[in-house]
């Protein structure tokens, strides 16, 4: 017995990682269904250590029968496919950007606001938020509850597989190209991505922000707070996993360091690493392959009022994505399908 659960997307990175973490954390699937394009039909992906699913073809599947449709394919094709896997009953957790600022649907970090999960029969779909966004709220949130955050500044340095496995493999073979002196080939990114950074992430928008910059203010006021003020610089770093976030608060209460990292010590989701010494703090390679947020280098910042700066990483893969669409999955079972 258990949930029939179809991943959408299930050759890319996202949804490889939410094949393996439903099988890791041992979600209660009883038919596991790999979906993707007709390009990949027939292609062969993981599920846990024993089992190997057969890609089907996304645009000829039925979806009656499914009780949750993962999706983790790109905003296009969960506009045209998720619709329809809703209507035919199955609860949807997308990953992509097409539903997130939508008023029907609730944007969920199971940490930070899980009670909006209540809103998913509306539209039978839950959105999961942007990677970048899930990490910024998991660690604002416990200080948010005992400061009040009033404003956020933040600079992303954000991994290539947050552009999908397109973006690994252009960072993969620009360094060969450099190492053997061939010509430096690019297409998903819109510079030279090895030995540089990219402060541009997402199309360009009147204001002069990206999209990426506009939607890690307007995610975290619909997952945290409405009345937080979020100014950001998102900038692709030449990572494969792990995204990473220099940020500072300003908060209504006065804040120290000794206590936000008390509260942070004791947050779901997080795991506090603040030593001060030479490996005392977190890194992206460190965060791959790992479930929490990490904050490291919590310090007062004087120049403002109330103010704190601090550093987080996480597995874009996993927290960012992959994990996140899980545990949403966990906590729709466990409060609201029943069965
Ligand atoms: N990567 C991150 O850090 C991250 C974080 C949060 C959210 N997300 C979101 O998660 C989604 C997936 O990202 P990703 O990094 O996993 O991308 P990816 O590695 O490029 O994978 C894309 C997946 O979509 C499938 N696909 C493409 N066109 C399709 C179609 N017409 N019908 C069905 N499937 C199709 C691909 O299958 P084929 O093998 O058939 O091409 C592949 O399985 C995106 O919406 C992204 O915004 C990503």
């Amino acid at each position: 017995m258990g949930y029939t659960v179809a991943v959408v997307g299930a050759t890319g990175n996202v949804g490889r990682e939410m094949l393996t973490t439903l099988a890791d954390r041992k979600f209660p699937v009883g038919e596991a269904i790999a979906l993707a394009s007709d390009n990949a039909v027939g292609k062969e992906v993981s599920f846990g250590e024993d089992e190997v699913l057969k890609v089907q073809d996304l645009g000829k599947f039925d979806f009656k029968g499914v009780d949750l449709a993962l999706f983790a394919a790109d905003a296009k094709v969960s506009a045209a496919h998720a619709p329809r896997a809703a209507a035919a009953g199955a609860v949807v957790i997308d990953a992509s950007p097409q539903f997130r600022m939508d008023p029907d649907v609730p944007l969920v970090v199971p940490e930070v606001n899980a009670a909006a999960l209540a809103g998913h029969g509306k539209r039978n779909i839950v959105a999961s938020p942007d990677g970048a966004a899930i990490l910024l709220a998991v660690a604002l949130k416990p200080l948010h509850d005992r400061f009040t955050v009033r404003r956020v500044v933040v600079s992303t340095y954000q991994a290539v597989s947050g552009a999908g496995k397109d973006g690994m493999d252009e960072l993969f073979g620009q360094t060969r190209a450099i190492y053997v002196n061939d010509p430096v080939q690019k297409s998903t990114f819109s510079k030279q991505i090895a030995f540089n950074v990219i402060p541009h992430i997402g199309p360009f928008m009147e204001d002069g922000a990206t999209k990426d910059e506009w939607a890690l203010n307007v995610e975290t006021k619909k997952i945290l707070d409405s009345k937080i003020k979020v100014t950001a610089t998102c900038v692709r770093v030449p990572v494969f996993i792990g995204h990473s976030a220099s940020v500072t608060i300003e908060c209504e209460e006065p804040v120290t360091a000794e206590e936000a990292r008390r509260i942070l010590r004791k947050a779901p989701g997080v795991q506090v690493i603040d030593q001060h010494d030479n490996e005392g703090y977190i890194t992206p390679v460190e965060v791959a392959g790992d479930d929490p947020v990490f904050v490291s280098r919590i310090r007062e910042d004087y120049t403002v009022d109330n103010g704190l700066s601090f550093w987080c990483a996480t597995d874009n893969l996993r927290k960012g994505a992959a994990l996140n669409a899980v545990q949403i999955a966990e906590l729709l079972v466990e409060r609201h399908l029943g069965g």
